[in-house]
């Protein structure tokens, strides 16, 4: 009897426990399944692109693919790596296989055409298609062997249609793109860029391209470099199309204060509220680096590096869907503070120049203060308390509101607080690297017209501070957690789009508009000036 109960218990016992290990199973199951839908393993490669030897004369499509499979072969290595550690998927650099500077005869031998991805074609598995594609057809083995979503940036050629009226004298368009293939090597996205920044080896495309594809780990929308600084598609990709995660290839040379990579890219992303996986060319010559995956309340992970010219591989986990994420920002109402303020008093104002932009300037005389600047319809207030002043250290807030640059096309709205290069005021808004001021608090605001509005806060030695700052929802700038890393620049970067003064919509530029305004820019620019400005 006892025996029977024991044994019968026994049974009982086996029973629950087994019984308990399904439930912890299938619980396990449901706890992968959901984190698979919750959050995915992103990458981003920082690559130090193999140059060509020479760019003035033309050479062989042997050559030509001679040059790009060797990048592909760092690029391979990347993908693998990334791969093994579980990524999804990975974004390389605008530029990549070849480069940058070409004359549009000189790029045309690393052109493919890229056929557009509703044709469902998967290069890995059916390479004959459409003629002659090495390039594609290797990008789409890597991701197909490697099962993970790989975006890269090539150059696409389409023959001009005949009844077009304006075709470039070779016959055909050329377009600076980025193609994706997903993890079974198939096409799925395909984007021309379309605000090309001295790109003569390119063309503009029509209008630009709205370009967006499903996956399991959420929508992505794809855009190239210079595109983040424009309304078109950038802005209507995550408005419109409400994508979880932009994926940016580039080529982008640093500028301070205001322009590095690292500093304007986590700022789109906080501004934007979405995911942005940013691959930066390498290259220390041109100021190239700075890559990163930011996501909308703080950046993930960041690369920033002027000492080497090793690539670097990114990985983080990220929100699939950051909407609907715990630690998703609310929205910004970016003047409501400083609108309903009376106005902190403004002290002696001086002008200064950011790049060739003219601010009004004034000093941070105190450790600590309430100051405002104002310049036109645009008043930027701070509060600050530094920890102790150095003594050779100059700190001023500005304010800019106008058209920027040489170009004067894109209007932008900034407030600035930042270290002078020198103790000398002329200086202020010159590139400088590194401070020792730190700060226990500062609050930024400012009367924006617009509501484009990205923080940026920047650290001695070029570095980010995650975590570290918040935008409030009355448009304050504040910081977080008490006092961190000496301060370069804290700024909130507003862009005005509906005051551009060139349209940048295709239906008005037309393509002899756009070889007019290339003419007009060759002349006025003198190159090599590339450079982001
Ligand atoms: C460039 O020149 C070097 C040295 O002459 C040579 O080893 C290399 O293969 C060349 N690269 C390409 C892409 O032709
Ligand atoms: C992909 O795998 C196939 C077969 O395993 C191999 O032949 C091919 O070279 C691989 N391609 C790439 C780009 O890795
Ligand atoms: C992605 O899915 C949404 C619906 O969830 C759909 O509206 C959209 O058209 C899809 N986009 C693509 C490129 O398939
Ligand atoms: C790189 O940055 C430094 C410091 O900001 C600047 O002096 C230099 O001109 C830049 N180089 C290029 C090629 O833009
Ligand atoms: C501030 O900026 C405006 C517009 O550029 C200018 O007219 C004004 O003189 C500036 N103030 C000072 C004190 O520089
Ligand atoms: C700045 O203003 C705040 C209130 O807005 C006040 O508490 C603080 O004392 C002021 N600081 C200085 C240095 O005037």
């Amino acid at each position: 009897m006892i025996q029977e109960t024991v044994s019968r218990n026994y049974w009982t016992l086996t029973m629950i426990i087994s019984s308990l290990k399904t439930s912890v199973a299938v619980l396990a199951f449901i706890g992968l399944h959901v984190s698979a839908l919750d959050s995915f393993i992103a990458a981003v490669y920082e690559h130090t692109v193999i140059l060509p030897n020479k760019t003035e004369t033309p050479v062989s499509q042997d050559d030509a693919l001679f040059l790009m499979n060797k990048n592909i072969d760092v690029l391979e290595r990347a993908i693998k790596q990334a791969a093994k550690q579980n990524a999804q998927i990975i974004v390389t650099p605008e530029d990549s296989l070849y480069g940058w500077t070409f004359t549009r005869e000189t790029i045309f031998p690393y052109l493919e055409d890229v056929p557009d991805p509703q044709v469902d074609w998967n290069p890995c598995q059916d390479p004959h298609r459409f003629g002659h594609t090495p390039v594609q057809t290797r990008l789409s083995c890597l991701a197909k062997n490697n099962s993970i979503y790989v975006l890269a940036n090539i150059g696409d050629k389409k023959p001009c249609n005949s009844h077009k009226s304006v075709c470039p004298p070779n016959g055909y368009y050329q377009y600076n793109t980025n193609v994706v293939y997903d993890s079974e090597g198939k096409l799925v996205a395909r984007y021309h860029k379309y605000h090309l920044y001295s790109e003569l080896q390119f063309d503009v495309p029509e209008k630009p391209e709205l370009v967006t594809f499903n996956t399991t780990f959420g929508r992505f929308g794809i855009f190239t470099c210079f595109d983040i600084l424009f309304h078109d598609p950038a802005v209507n990709l995550v408005e419109d199309f409400l994508v979880d995660t932009i994926l940016l290839p580039t080529a982008w040379m640093n500028v301070l204060p205001l322009l590095t990579a690292i500093e304007f890219h986590s700022a789109w992303a906080m501004g934007m509220r979405v995911n942005l996986l940013v691959a930066n060319a390498h290259n220390v010559n041109l100021n190239m680096t700075g890559s990163g995956i930011y996501a909308p309340h703080a950046p993930k992970i960041y690369h920033y590096d002027m000492e080497t010219d090793l690539g670097k591989l990114l990985l983080s986990k990220v929100d699939t869907h950051p909407r609907i994420s715990p630690v998703y920002p609310p929205a910004v109402n970016w003047r409501a503070y400083a609108t309903s303020i009376n106005p902190f008093p403004v002290q002696d104002t001086f002008r200064g120049f950011v790049s060739r932009d003219e601010f009004n300037f004034t000093e941070l005389f105190g450790n600590s203060g309430n100051i405002t600047v104002c310049q036109k319809e645009l008043c930027c207030h701070l509060s600050y308390r530094m920890l102790g002043k150095e003594k050779n250290e100059v700190y001023v807030l500005g304010a800019f509101t106008g058209l920027h640059g040489r170009r004067k096309s894109e209007y932008w709205q900034v407030c600035v607080m930042l270290k002078c290069r020198t103790m000398d005021l002329t200086t202020c808004g010159q590139s400088v690297e590194t401070a020792l001021t730190r700060f226990e608090m500062f609050s930024l605001s400012g009367t924006f017209g617009t509501e484009y509005v990205f923080p940026e806060v920047l650290h001695t030695k070029i570095h980010l501070s995650p975590g570290r700052f918040e935008c409030l929802k009355d448009g304050r700038l504040v910081n977080k957690n008490g006092s961190f890393e000496p301060i370069l620049t804290v700024s909130l970067f507003g862009r005005w789009y509906m005051k551009d003064s060139l349209s940048t919509s295709g239906e008005i530029r037309s393509p002899t508009v756009t070889y007019l305004l290339i003419s007009i820019s060759l002349i006025i620019v003198v190159l090599p000036s590339i450079v982001m400005v």
